[in-house]
């Protein structure tokens, strides 16, 4: 089994890449492979809300200048996926947000792609904004009908310079706690998937509040 991790934050081996890490390391002692693919320090342009993905049907952006057509990809071959950002202004940081926001209407426009795939988010935080980004990030795993598995607190671990989040004792908990659940979660889908048959997926109903 494997799992895509996506570094959010500008810095490589900062606080989002240690926290990322430290989940990483109990999955890996549970013989599950880790990808960690750093996003936040590309060029990575908006959503151009164009509709492409969604006429063209064949799993891609129209941008494709960037990576997230391949990180779309690489979403798609995993059991697992990690999203992992910084705060930045009480958000996800920028690039990051970009990403998301294409490869996930690519995904749900394109079949749902990221159905059933178990699916966590770990944030970095220096103060303040945590649980805000923590909730963004979700988001996106639970518009996908993905799987979720959780920790003993919300998975957000403090530092400020990079590598400092490592002394956030109870913040390094929380994501080896996530990452034994997580490792624990697609263990049991996998071995269920021959037991139980998945259900179907409903087509989505879209609605606004004047209709
Ligand atoms: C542009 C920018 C905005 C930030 N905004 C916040 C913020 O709103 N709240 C906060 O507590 N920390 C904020 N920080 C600090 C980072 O969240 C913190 O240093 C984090 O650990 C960085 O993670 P990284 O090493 O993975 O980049 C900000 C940092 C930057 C560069």
């Amino acid at each position: 089994m494997k799992v895509v991790a996506f570094n959010g934050s500008p810095n490589k081996n900062g606080n989002t890449y240690n926290a990322i890490k430290t989940v990483a390391a109990e999955l890996e002692k549970e013989g599950i492979e880790v990808e960690i693919v750093h996003v936040g320090n590309k060029l990575v342009r908006g959503c151009l809300a164009c509709g492409g993905c969604s006429r063209n049907q064949n799993e891609r952006c129209v941008i494709e200048t960037d990576g997230v057509n391949e990180w779309v990809q690489k979403m798609k071959e995993a059991d697992g996926i990690i999203l992992g950002s910084p705060v930045h202004y009480s958000a996800i940081a920028g690039t990051m947000k970009s990403f998301l926001d294409r490869a996930f209407y690519v995904a749900s426009s394109n079949g749902g792609m990221f159905r059933h795939k178990i699916g966590a988010s770990v944030v970095a935080v220096r103060r303040s904004g945590g649980i805000p980004v923590f909730d963004q990030l979700n988001n996106y795993i639970n518009y996908s009908e993905m799987i979720m598995p959780t920790s003993n607190y919300w998975n957000v671990a403090y530092g400020t310079t990079p590598g400092e989040v490592t002394q956030d004792e109870e913040g390094m908990q929380i994501m080896r706690v996530l990452g034994k659940n997580m490792a624990w979660m697609m263990k049991v889908l996998e071995a269920g998937k021959s037991q139980v048959k998945e259900n179907e997926k409903e087509d989505k109903i879209f609605t606004n509040f004047i209709r």
